[in-house]
Formats: C-alpha cells, sequence, structure tokens
C-alpha cells in the first residue's frame, strides 16, 4: 500500500458531470537525453513522507513553472535529470516560496498554475537551461506542439517512466477551451499520469502552457487535454 501509494498519480482525469476519473495515456518516444534541458521533475513532499512527482521547467536561475494542483508540504526541484536512476549530475534545488494563481480553482481545475520561487539559484549548464515563454502577440493558435515529461506510459503500468518522454500533440481550437483559457488537444495520446506541470512546447520552441488536465466527454467522444 505505502509503495502504491508513493506512486500516486498526478493528472486528474473529470468528467463532464464532475466524477473524477484516474486514466493512463499511450503514446510518445524518449526524448535524446538532455535535449530538453528546462524540463524539471519536481518532487511533492506529502503528509507521512509520502512522496509524489510532477514535472515543471525552468523559466529562469530561481523560478520554476507547474501546475497549480501539483501541491505538496514542501518541494525538491530536480535539474538535468534524464534517467531518474541516474543521480550524477543531478542540481537539487529545495523551494522557498509557491505562488498558485490567485484564481486556482482546484475542483474544476480553472487557472491551474503555479510558480516556484528557489532556495538557491540553479547552475546553467549544457543540460540545465531555462526555456522561454510565449508572449501575448506570439500570433494566434500554434498548432504542432509537444509536451514532455516521466509520467505513465501504458495502463498496465504502476510506475512512472524513468526515462524522459515526449508525445507530440495537436492544438484544437474550441470555444470552451478559449473562454476557459486553456489550449486543448484531442485523442488518447497526450500526456497521462505524473506529467502535470511540464511545458507545452509549439514550433517556435517556446512554453506556450501547462500540461494539467483530461477531460472525458460525457456525451462520448475523445478525451480532451487542457493545457493551462
Ligand atoms: C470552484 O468553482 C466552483 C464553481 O464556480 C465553486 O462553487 C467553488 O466554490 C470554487 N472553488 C474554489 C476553491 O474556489
Ligand atoms: C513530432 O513532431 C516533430 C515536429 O513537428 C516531428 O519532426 C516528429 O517526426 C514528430 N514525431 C512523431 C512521433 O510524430
Amino acid at each position: 500500500m505505502l509503495i502504491h501509494c508513493k506512486l500516486v498519480i498526478l493528472i486528474l482525469v473529470l468528467s463532464v458531470d464532475g466524477q473524477v476519473l484516474l486514466r493512463e495515456i499511450f503514446g510518445g518516444h524518449e526524448v535524446v537525453p538532455h535535449s530538453r534541458p528546462y524540463m524539471v521533475l519536481l518532487e511533492l513532499h506529502m503528509l507521512h513522507g509520502l512522496t509524489n512527482y510532477c514535472g515543471g521547467f525552468l523559466l529562469n536561475e530561481d523560478s520554476v513553472m507547474t501546475a497549480a494542483h501539483c501541491k505538496a508540504r514542501f518541494y525538491t526541484v530536480l535539474l538535468g535529470v534524464h534517467n531518474v536512476h541516474n543521480s550524477g549530475e543531478v542540481q537539487r534545488v529545495s523551494v522557498d516560496q509557491t505562488f498558485p494563481h490567485k484564481d486556482f480553482n482546484s475542483t474544476l481545475l480553472k487557472n491551474d498554475i503555479m510558480l516556484l520561487k528557489l532556495n538557491s539559484k540553479a547552475k546553467f549548464s549544457k543540460n540545465v537551461r531555462p526555456i522561454a515563454l510565449a508572449g501575448q502577440d506570439d500570433g494566434s493558435l500554434p498548432k504542432s506542439c509537444r509536451a514532455s515529461g516521466w509520467g505513465k506510459t501504458d495502463r498496465n503500468h504502476k510506475y512512472m517512466s524513468h526515462v524522459l518522454r515526449e508525445v507530440n500533440v495537436t492544438l484544437t481550437d474550441s470555444e470552451k477551451c478559449r473562454k476557459d483559457n486553456l489550449y486543448c488537444s484531442e485523442g488518447e495520446t497526450g500526456p497521462a499520469e505524473g506529467d502535470s506541470g511540464g511545458p507545452l512546447v509549439c514550433e517556435d520552441g517556446k512554453a506556450y502552457g501547462v500540461v494539467s488536465s483530461v477531460l472525458k466527454p460525457k456525451s462520448g467522444g475523445p478525451l480532451i487535454h487542457g493545457f493551462t
């Protein structure tokens, strides 16, 4: 039970009637090691010594962005990770302050975004580099994007991926997503449990969003992945 709890999932799947489901999603491939040097593996230290995991991304030497639902008592930020079993050159940094979006709604997963201020500065290297955020004026809806993380890769797996993986996603335009300030993609392929908080990166290499949720429409139809 303890072991199982340690690996609890961090992405919620909400059905439209409000029922919360957990679900895994297929797809994606391992990335070339350290080709996404902005990626952060976030350890969430919970009650009773349990640890959960989320993704995140480095914005500058002392800020990491993640999802607001990746909430913990305290955090450790791991920088420069590819395979979670190789801790060689990994930087471990604690978090000084957390800034969840002031209008974060944990029931509806609205405004699911949070900034973490690091306790000490990240040391940039070829494996540790920040990513630029897309600005308001970076144009219309990007189409071809990707999401990366150490989340589950198979619905039969209990555990997270040991290596950083990535999945291509195509953004779809929908009124509901626009209204909720989300980018969305549809289909079985997409970020999965444990990928929450990772970046949505589009053609220009900038971060457009944060992996947040998966919605299973009550009416049927494809899964909808939401990026804050
Ligand atoms: C989230 O939104 C719902 C519906 O608007 C509201 O009833 C609820 O109080 C909100 N929760 C929080 C924590 O703001
Ligand atoms: C993912 O997208 C990139 C960039 O558009 C493309 O080069 C790559 O072949 C795609 N990978 C898969 C598995 O579809």
